[in-house]
């Protein structure tokens, strides 16, 4: 497979332009939350230039503010200082372009898997075209029989991925990830990585996910970007500049995770 270096040194993906896909620049971006001696600082000053082909993945301890950080992309919550700039566009709320999955589905199980997934379109996408948009989601996420099924008949799997057509139905130029493959076995897990790829490739999205998981943060990024907690401050941002797909018994790959891992520990251990 061959690969494009993107203008800022990344590997593009194969087959992708830069025309629909947008930057996001974050500067001086800090977020506190509560008040007086209740209050904590949960971002401080995080500056980061994220390319409109990136696959940027956020890794740190628990509590140093990578939900915090998806949230503010996401417009859930507004900074305290500092600004998001996705494209020539200020983020100030939520917005279509900008589509956000948890680590949990959060489905309706009220609505079926097509029903779910056409919640997530604007309301002029919701007519006839709707229901052919719909299916080729459910088909790109591999599940194209289960339109009237509804989400107790779901594994954990199937439903993360009727979460992730339900946040492409939005036509997002970013897909926010919290973690989204935490609660999945080794297996499906696998697959999902593939998955994510897959669609990253073919529907020309900026990725900014959240994992714990550094083999994942490698097999998957073009950027993973390191925080370290109280406050949360970016403390290095490492460009993996290995060619897709990735091979996880590679003596490069190794090369990456000893590095991500002496990282973090030092961080942890503070040497
Ligand atoms: N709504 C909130 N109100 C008060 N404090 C909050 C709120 N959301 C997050 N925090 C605090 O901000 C800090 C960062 O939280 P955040 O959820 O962003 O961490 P995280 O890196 O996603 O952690 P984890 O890996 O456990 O998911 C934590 O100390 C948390 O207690
Ligand atoms: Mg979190």
């Amino acid at each position: 497979m061959s690969n494009e270096v993107g203008p800022k040194g990344t590997h593009m993906p194969p087959g992708v332009s830069r025309c629909s896909l947008v930057d996001i620049e974050i500067r001086g971006l800090s977020k506190w939350f509560g008040n007086g001696e209740n209050s904590l600082e949960a971002l401080a000053d995080v500056n980061l230039s994220i390319p409109a082909e990136a696959f940027l993945t956020v890794v740190g301890q628990s509590g140093c503010g990578k939900t915090t950080l998806l949230r503010l992309i996401a417009g859930l919550e507004a900074p305290t200082e500092g600004y998001i700039k996705v494209g020539d566009r200020l983020v100030e709320g939520t917005g279509w372009e900008r589509g956000l999955i948890f680590q949990e589905p959060r489905l309706f199980p009220w609505a079926t898997v097509a029903h779910n997934v056409r919640l997530g379109m604007p309301e002029r996408g919701r007519g006839a075209v709707g229901v052919d948009a719909v299916m080729d989601l459910l088909r790109l996420v591999g599940l194209g029989d289960f339109a009237d099924a509804y989400p107790r008949e779901l594994s954990g799997g199937m439903a993360q991925r009727v979460a992730l057509a339900r946040a492409l139905a939005g036509s997002p130029q970013v897909l926010l990830l919290d973690e989204p493959l935490g609660a999945l076995d080794a297996i499906t897990r696998t697959r999902m990585q593939d998955e994510l790829l897959r669609i990253w490739q073919r529907r020309q999205l900026t990725m900014v996910a959240v994992t714990h998981d550094l083999d994942e943060a490698i097999l998957l990024s073009t950027h993973i970007v390191v925080l370290s907690p109280r406050p949360g401050t970016v403390k290095s941002v490492m460009p993996i500049g290995l060619p897709y797909p990735r091979d996880r018994t590679s003596v490069e790959f190794n090369v990456f995770r000893q590095e991500l891992m002496g990282m973090l520990l030092r961080e942890e251990y503070g040497n």
